[in-house]
C-alpha cells in the first residue's frame, strides 16, 4: 500500500517541469472597483494545519525534554541508557502492571547501593535544548520499596559531561506520589542530556520522569514551546485544524488517533506509535511515538490562545488507505460516531454534562465554542461516502449547527477526486457543508491553477483548501525545499482563493512544523531545532495574507479581466470595513520590474499615503535558514497615491501588499 502512495505521488508530481516565466510588460494599468463587493472574506479564511509529523508535537511544540518518560515505547528503554561507573552494582528493571493500569503499564524499578555509581541517562529528542539562566522543572512519579533510603540526584550535562544544572529529589513512602524540583541552567546547550543518580541503599520505582522549561507559552506549567507558538500567533490564524493529517487515520485502526485517550491526567494518556515512525524508508524515525501530552484539551486551548477557530478532524472508521486501509464494518461504526458526538459535548457542553464536566475538571468550564468538525482525513472510495452519511445523520440530529468537513482524498484531480467531488455535490440524502481539497503540487501548478475556483458552483458546498504546499521536486521527496519560487507560486494561487472567497472559506499550508534533525516530510512551513525556530518564505507568504485579510472582496482588473497570470502577475483586492482600508495583493512572478498603476474606482477619496509590504528575492531558490532566518522577509515602504491612483513599482519575483485608507 505504501508503494501505492509513492506511485500516486509520482504520477501527481509528473507534471513537474522547469520554471519558465512570461516576459513582462511595463506600465500596466489596473482598475480596482472598491465599491463592488463580490464576496465576504470569512474570518476563517487563512488558518493553520497542525499534525504531529516531523516531531511537530513530541520533540517539538510540546516542551517536554525527556523522551520516553514513561517507558511505554515499544522498546521500553529507548532513549535511556544505563550508566555504570567502575564496580557499580545497581540496576534498573522494567515492570509491567498492565492488568491494573493498562494506559500506563510500565515503570522502572531501580536498585541502589551506597556510593555505587549507577545511574540512568535520557538523551532527549536529539538532545535537550537548554538556555542559560532559565529555570527547569523536574518531576517524577516515585515510590520507595524498602525504607526511605533512595534519593535522586538530577543533573543536566553538556556533551562533554559538564554539569550545567542540578537538583535533588527524595521520594518518601510506598505510595506513588509526584515529586518536583527546579533548578537554573548555567549554560546554553542544544544537546544536553539528563542524568539521574540514585543515592543510598534501597529500591525505588520511577515513572513519568519529566523535565520542562519553566518558560513556556503563557508560562503554562508543562506547556508548549513559546517561540513556536509565537510564530503561529503572529500569523493571526483564522482556524487551527488538528491533529492531522494521516495520524488521524493511523496505519491500522488500532493506531488511529482517539481523542478520548488524550485528555485528563497526562500519566493516564495511553501512548501509541506515531504513524510517521516508519512511513518512509528514507526517513525512518523509530523513536517517534505520541505521548499525547499535547492532547485535545491543549489543542482547544491553543486555538483559543491564538484566536483561531478550533477545527478537529476525527477518524471515520477507516485506517490510512496508503497503509492498511482497514475498515470498521458499518454495523460497528457507532462507537466512532459516539466519539464525534462526545467531542462536541466535551468542547461545547455545559459543565453539567458528562464530557463538559471533564473539560471543566481540566480547568476550562467555559465552552470552547467549536463550530467545525472534519469527518475523516484523506479517504477515498464509496466506503467513505457510506461512513460519512452515517456520521452526518447522527451529528445533524443532535448538533445541526456544527459545520461538517468532508474529504475529496489526497489529490486535487484524478479518478478518486472526481468520484468524491461529484458524489458529494450531488448527494440528496446528506448535507455537505465544506469540502476539503489537498494539493501537493509543483510550483507551476499553483500559478496555473489561480483560476481553479472561478467556475465552481456558487451555491454548492464551500471549499476548505486544507493542505497545500509547492513540491519543488516531487510529493514526499526528501529533496523538496522551501524555496522562494514555491512560496511565490503559492501566493499567486492564494490570490485565486481570495478572489473566490464566496466559495473558499478556509485555507492552510501543510505540514506546519519540522524538526531539522527528525523530519519525515519536506517542505514545511516552520523549521525548528532544539533551541531555535524560523519561518520559511512560505510562512512569510501565509502570514502576509493572513494579516492583511480584509473583510470583503472587490475586483481588481487588467483590461477588464481578473488578474490571473497576465504578464506574470496575479492579483486580488479586499476592503476592510473595520479600518476602512483598501488592501491590494499583487504577485509579480516575472523577472521584470513592472511599473504599475492601480486606478481605484468607487471611493470618494484615498489617503495620499499608503504602505506596501514586499516579500521578494532575486533568487528563486532562496530559502530561509537558522543562519539566515530573514533572507526572505517583509520590508515596508510608503506608496504614493494621487488622484485615486496607487503607483507601484513591482520588483521582479515579488509579493506586494498595499494598504491605503479610503474615505
Ligand atoms: O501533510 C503531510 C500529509 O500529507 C498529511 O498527513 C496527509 O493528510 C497528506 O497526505
Amino acid at each position: 500500500m505504501k508503494n501505492k502512495f509513492l506511485a500516486l505521488c509520482a504520477v501527481a508530481a509528473s507534471a513537474l517541469s522547469p520554471v519558465t516565466f512570461s516576459n513582462a510588460q511595463s506600465n500596466n494599468v489596473y482598475t480596482v472597483k472598491a465599491n463592488e463587493v463580490k464576496a465576504t472574506v470569512q474570518p476563517t479564511m487563512w488558518g493553520l494545519f497542525f499534525e504531529d509529523i516531523n516531531m511537530g508535537a513530541d520533540g517539538g511544540i510540546y516542551a517536554e525534554l525527556v523522551k520516553n518518560r514513561s517507558f511505554e515505547f515499544d522498546t521500553p528503554m529507548m532513549g535511556w541508557k544505563e550508566q555504570k561507573k567502575e564496580g557499580a552494582t545497581g540496576k534498573a528493571l522494567v515492570h509491567n502492571r498492565e492488568a491494573i493500569n493498562p494506559a500506563n503499564r510500565r515503570y522502572i524499578r531501580v536498585e541502589s547501593k551506597p556510593g555505587d555509581g549507577y545511574g540512568l541517562t535520557n538523551e532527549g529528542f536529539r538532545g535537550m535544548g537548554i538556555k542559560k539562566g532559565e529555570q527547569y522543572n523536574f518531576s517524577v512519579l516515585a515510590r520507595q520499596q524498602q525504607g526511605n533510603n533512595v534519593a535522586l540526584t538530577v543533573e543536566l550535562v553538556n556533551p562533554d559531561g559538564k554539569v550545567i544544572g542540578t537538583t535533588t529529589v527524595t521520594p518518601e513512602g510506598q505510595q506513588w506520589k509526584e515529586y518536583k524540583a527546579s533548578f537554573t541552567a548555567t549554560e546554553t546547550e542544544p544537546k544536553a542530556k539528563l542524568n539521574i543518580w540514585p543515592k543510598g541503599e534501597g529500591t525505588v520505582d520511577l515513572d513519568m520522569i519529566s523535565l520542562f522549561p519553566q518558560h513556556t507559552w503563557k508560562e503554562r506549567p508543562n506547556g508548549l514551546r513559546a517561540d513556536m507558538v509565537q510564530l503561529l500567533a503572529d500569523m493571526k490564524p483564522g482556524f487551527l485544524r488538528f491533529p492531522g493529517g494521516c495520524i488521524v487515520e493511523g496505519r491500522t485502526l488500532d493506531e488511529r488517533f482517539q481523542w478520548k485517550k488524550t485528555i485528563g491526567p497526562v500519566e493516564d494518556r495511553e501512548l501509541i506509535v506515531n504513524r510517521w515512525n516508519t512511513e518512509f524508508n528514507h526517513r525512518l524515525t523509530p523513536d517517534y511515538f505520541q505521548s499525547f501530552g499535547l492532547g485535545f484539551f491543549e489543542y482547544f486551548q491553543l486555538s483559543e490562545d491564538i484566536g483561531a477557530e478550533p477545527l478537529p478532524i476525527l477518524n471515520c472508521g477507516m485506517a490510512c488507505q496508503f497503509n492498511t486501509g482497514e475498515l470498521v464494518p458499518m454495523d460497528q461504526l457507532d462507537p466512532f460516531i459516539q466519539d464525534a458526538l462526545d467531542l462536541i459535548e466535551f468542547a461545547n457542553g455545559s459543565v453539567e454534562t458528562t464530557w463538559g464536566k471533564k473539560r471543566a475538571d481540566m480547568g476550562h468550564p467555559e465552552p470552547f465554542n467549536m463550530k467545525y468538525l472534519g469527518v475523516g482525513n484523506e479517504q477515498w472510495g464509496e466506503q467513505y461516502i457510506e461512513r460519512y452519511k452515517a456520521f452526518e445523520k447522527a451529528l445533524t440530529e443532535k448538533y445541526p449547527d456544527i459545520k461538517l468537513i468532508t474529504t475529496t482524498g489526497p489529490f486535487p484531480d484524478g479518478e478518486e477526486f472526481e468520484y468524491l467531488n461529484t458524489t458529494l455535490r450531488s448527494m440528496k440524502d446528506a448535507r455537505v457543508d465544506i469540502i476539503d481539497e489537498h494539493y501537493y503540487r509543483a510550483p507551476e501548478w499553483f500559478r496555473e491553477n489561480a483560476t481553479r475556483y472561478d467556475n465552481y458552483d456558487r451555491n454548492g458546498p464551500k471549499i476548505f483548501a486544507g493542505e497545500y504546499a509547492s513540491q519543488t521536486v516531487a510529493i514526499a521527496s526528501p529533496d523538496n525545499k522551501n524555496t522562494w519560487n514555491g512560496a511565490m507560486s503559492e501566493a499567486a494561487f492564494m490570490t485565486g482563493l481570495e478572489r473566490n472567497a464566496d466559495v473558499v472559506v478556509m485555507a492552510s499550508y501543510a505540514p506546519l512544523f519540522a524538526h531539522a534533525e527528525a523530519w519525515q516530510w519536506t517542505p514545511d512551513m516552520i523549521w525548528v531545532d532544539n533551541l531555535r525556530s524560523y519561518g520559511t518564505p512560505n510562512y512569510q507568504v501565509q502570514k502576509i495574507f493572513s494579516t492583511n485579510k480584509g473583510t470583503h472582496v472587490v475586483p481588481v482588473l487588467l483590461n477588464n479581466e481578473a488578474v490571473t497570470g497576465q504578464n506574470g502577475t496575479f492579483a486580488s483586492a479586499t476592503i476592510d470595513k473595520n479600518t476602512n482600508e483598501l488592501i491590494l495583493k499583487v504577485v509579480n512572478t516575472s523577472d521584470k520590474d513592472l511599473a504599475s498603476e492601480f486606478v481605484v474606482d468607487g471611493v470618494k477619496k484615498l489617503n495620499k499615503k499608503g504602505t506596501v509590504t514586499v516579500l521578494r528575492s532575486d533568487n528563486l531558490n532562496q530559502e530561509n535558514s537558522f543562519a539566515n532566518p530573514n533572507a526572505v522577509s517583509p520590508t515596508q515602504k510608503q506608496v504614493q497615491v494621487k488622484d485615486k491612483k496607487v503607483k507601484l513599482n513591482m520588483q521582479p519575483y515579488s509579493v506586494n501588499v498595499v494598504r491605503v485608507k479610503m474615505s
